[in-house]
């Protein structure tokens, strides 16, 4: 393995520090909660600290099984988030050489873990231009006959963009067709959907490993919690044996916490969409009332990115820099995806209604300073 670390994580605002940002948006989940802020029950005084079941307590399994009818209890694997599952899983599947074809821009892991593992990463470009639009007949142009892996997330970050759950079954499609090839679904942002949720990729084929995690969407990713899922009995052995290795098992109080957090989803989740819904208003409204920036609009999820209309008339590094020394205004640079800084990933769901409002505000007088 060759490890390096990436610029999102060493740029992060909690590498920063909270304190240093007055107005965050660059942040990529719901805003982040207590367990106390959702009512759940906090005791654990009574809970036995033992090595648990190695895949993770049963309740908190069935919690995250019941999301499909094609996916048992016994098919989960519980993890701590979302980013170990996706390392165990490129671990697991990739050697040095091997083909892997992931969606670009994506979140920094999915990219890094198959980079340092010296796996052959071909991106899979989906552009503004085109709406952030997967082309499936390009994915199938692209696969070759000895592909390991196809890497897709969605709703995506940084970008937003969602497909259809017709074009999940085409990409499952495809990927069956390619006797070497699995697919990847990063659904670690799947609740917040804006209408019905994708299925649970992995209960669509056996062929397709599903990742996804409490992070985003609860805004609970200090409990470190998240799971993948395969109908592979033998791969699943294999990704069991790398948990094993790696923690031999989850940790027992928040496992339990996030078995609780997910039993009462049904009271927790609206609320949660409710002030999604209106965040993206009010940054759909200011889009609309500019002329700077523009954008396509996110189809799902918390984060969408924004681009100068005219790049030339900016300089990107007195903008990002003023638009946190002098507006205490945080975003997610461009170079944290591998793309110009002259775009930023905005994150609507995390901040507070009047702070996203000042981040908005901070963003063209930032701007203004950085004419060119
Ligand atoms: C698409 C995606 N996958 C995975 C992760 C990792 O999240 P966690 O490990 O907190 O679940 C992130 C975090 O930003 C993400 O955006």
């Amino acid at each position: 393995m060759r490890y390096r670390r990436t610029p999102i994580e060493i740029e992060a605002p909690e590498s920063l520090g909270y304190d240093s940002i007055a107005n965050n948006l660059a942040e990529s989940s719901f805003a982040d909660m207590s367990l106390g802020e959702y009512g759940i029950d906090t005791d654990v005084g009574e809970l036995l600290l033992q090595y648990g079941d190695h895949r993770g307590v049963p309740a908190l399994r069935e919690q995250i099984a019941s999301d499909s009818d094609a996916v048992g209890a016994d098919q989960v694997l519980v993890t701590s988030g979302a980013a170990p599952a996706l390392f165990i899983v490129a671990t697991a599947l990739l050697e040095s050489g091997d083909h892997v074809l992931i969606e670009e821009p994506n979140y920094a892991t999915n990219l890094e873990t198959p980079r340092a593992l010296a796996a052959e990463v071909e991106g899979l470009p989906i552009r503004f231009e085109d709406g952030w639009e997967l082309d499936l007949e390009r994915v199938e142009s692209m696969l070759r006959p000895e592909t390991r892996l196809l890497s897709v997330t969605y709703p995506h970050n940084p970008t937003g963009a969602m497909i259809d759950a017709d074009a999940l079954e085409r990409l499952v499609a495809i990927v069956e067709a390619h006797p070497m090839a699995r697919l990847l679904v990063d659904e670690t942002y799947r609740e917040l959907a804006f209408g019905e949720p994708l299925p649970v990729a992995a209960g669509l084929s056996p062929r397709v490993i599903s990742v996804s995690s409490m992070s985003k969407t609860y805004g609970l990713p200090g409990l470190r919690m998240g799971w993948l899922i395969t109908r592979d009995p033998e791969l699943d052995e294999i990704l069991l044996a790398a948990k094993e290795q790696i923690l031999i098992c989850g940790s027992a109080i928040d496992e339990e916490m996030a078995a609780r957090v997910l039993a009462a989803r049904g009271r927790i989740l609206p609320p949660i969409r409710t002030q999604v819904a209106e965040h993206l208003g009010i940054v759909r409204d200011w889009i609309a009332g500019q002329d700077v920036f523009e954008w396509v609009e996110p189809r799902a999820g918390v984060v969408g990115m924004p681009r100068f209309r005219d790049p030339g008339a900016y300089d990107a590094e007195r903008f990002h820099s003023s638009l946190l020394d002098d507006h205490g205004t945080y975003v997610g640079p461009g170079h944290w995806f591998d793309q110009p800084r002259t775009c930023f990933r905005l994150g609507y769901g995390w901040p507070q209604t009047d702070e996203l409002r000042r981040g908005l505000d901070a963003l063209l007088a930032a701007a203004a300073d950085a004419r060119a």
